[in-house]
């Protein structure tokens, strides 16, 4: 059988991200070679150094150069020397929009062994994935600002949302349900009370294109009731799908329930493009370079990008590694104050591996 070659972008960023990505690429590394498969990494220096030199968060360019990746593994982007929006509008959201990464998924998923902050509740209860739209919403940036400075300022950010763009999510969402097999139920969050002209879209094109999936269970909950809910009865949710907003609030709570920003890995997907793999935390610049930030959440990134590239065994082993390092009780709490370097987490998870 020839040997599969897969073509991986990094781009390492700002704050923890490079420390993270080293942790995540040793990782890769020696999945690769337990599971036989090679890959090609080619490093991209976006990020806020790059921004300070030169003024440019990320050509055209590079944009195209990165569709013709299998992958792209991000690190973090955000330094508190640049203004907020310059990199993660220049950066983070270009890419995203610009290789049209309609879905972002991310699982929340309370492994055995860790803390979570919510009491009486376990692994068997914390399980479930949120899929947010990725490319409109609020995100779009459609607005202006007039006036500005005076007591007459008027400021417009406008929630965009398109027949296609709705519904190409709310067809993965079930797609992905009925794959995951798990509850087969798929939650609609939205706000469908006050915001009637788009969530009211979301509604009916949910139930719509519901009806082609009489296997799934379909239910409505309103983004406010969501975060109660995710608190007070997890184990209710299955599969979640909302809209770009919503799914940015609700996946933080969803960090925190699984254990932490430590371990929230979210996945950038084009199902006919190239997609982009990440750990949800940030930069963390109060931690950079110091060693301490725990690598799993990029770990993470990076099993789920096994899985898109069709590397299953590989992403199977690593999520073992991560669960038998988690359950080693070594790993006291997720946070960077841990105790443990940021090289000896990514070394545990390469032993188990
Ligand atoms: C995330 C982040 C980004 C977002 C920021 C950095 C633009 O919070 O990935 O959740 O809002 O999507
Ligand atoms: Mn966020």
């Amino acid at each position: 059988m020839p040997r599969r070659e897969h073509k991986i972008a990094v781009i390492p960023g700002d704050g923890i991200g490079p420390e993270v990505t080293r942790e995540a690429l040793k990782v890769l590394r020696t999945v690769s070679e337990k599971a036989g498969f090679e890959y090609q990494t080619v490093e991209y220096d976006f990020g806020a150094e790059r921004y300070l030199k030169t003024g440019e968060t990320l050509p055209d360019s590079a944009l195209n150069e990165l569709k013709e990746m299998d992958a792209i593994f991000l690190g973090a982007v955000g330094d508190p020397r640049v203004e907020p929006g310059i990199l993660e509008k220049g950066i983070l959201l270009k890419l995203r929009f610009g290789l049209d990464q309609y879905i972002n998924l991310r699982p929340v998923k309370l492994y055995p062994g860790v803390w979570t902050p919510l009491r009486d509740k376990g692994p068997e209860d914390i399980d479930f994935v949120v899929i947010r739209e990725n490319t409109e919403g609020l995100y779009l940036g459609l607005g202006g600002i007039m006036r500005e400075g005076t007591p007459d300022e008027v400021a417009i950010q406008e929630m965009v949302n398109t027949r296609k763009g709705v519904e190409r999510c709310v067809r993965y969402a079930f797609e992905y349900t009925r794959r995951r097999n798990r509850k087969k139920k798929l939650t609609l969050c939205d706000k469908a009370n006050v915001l009637t002209y788009v969530h009211g879209l979301w509604r009916r094109v949910f139930e719509e294109v519901g009806k082609e999936y009489p296997d799934i269970e379909k239910d409505y909950a309103f983004v406010d009731a969501t975060c109660m809910w995710m608190v007070k009865n997890p184990e209710w949710f299955d599969v979640i799908v909302t809209c770009n907003m919503f799914g940015d609030i609700i996946t933080d709570l969803g960090a925190i329930i699984q254990g932490g920003m430590g371990i929230a890995a979210g996945a950038n997907i084009n199902p006919q493009g190239v997609s982009m793999f990440e750990p949800i935390h940030g930069s963390a610049p109060k931690y950079a370079g110091k060693n301490m930030a725990n690598p799993l959440a990029a770990i993470c990134a990076v099993q789920m990008m096994l899985e898109q590239i069709g590397e299953d065994e590989a992403a199977r082993m690593v999520d073992n590694a991560i669960a038998k390092t988690l359950s080693s009780g070594k790993i006291k709490d997720l946070s960077a104050r841990s105790g443990l370097h940021t090289d000896e987490i990514g070394d545990m998870v390469v032993r188990y591996i």
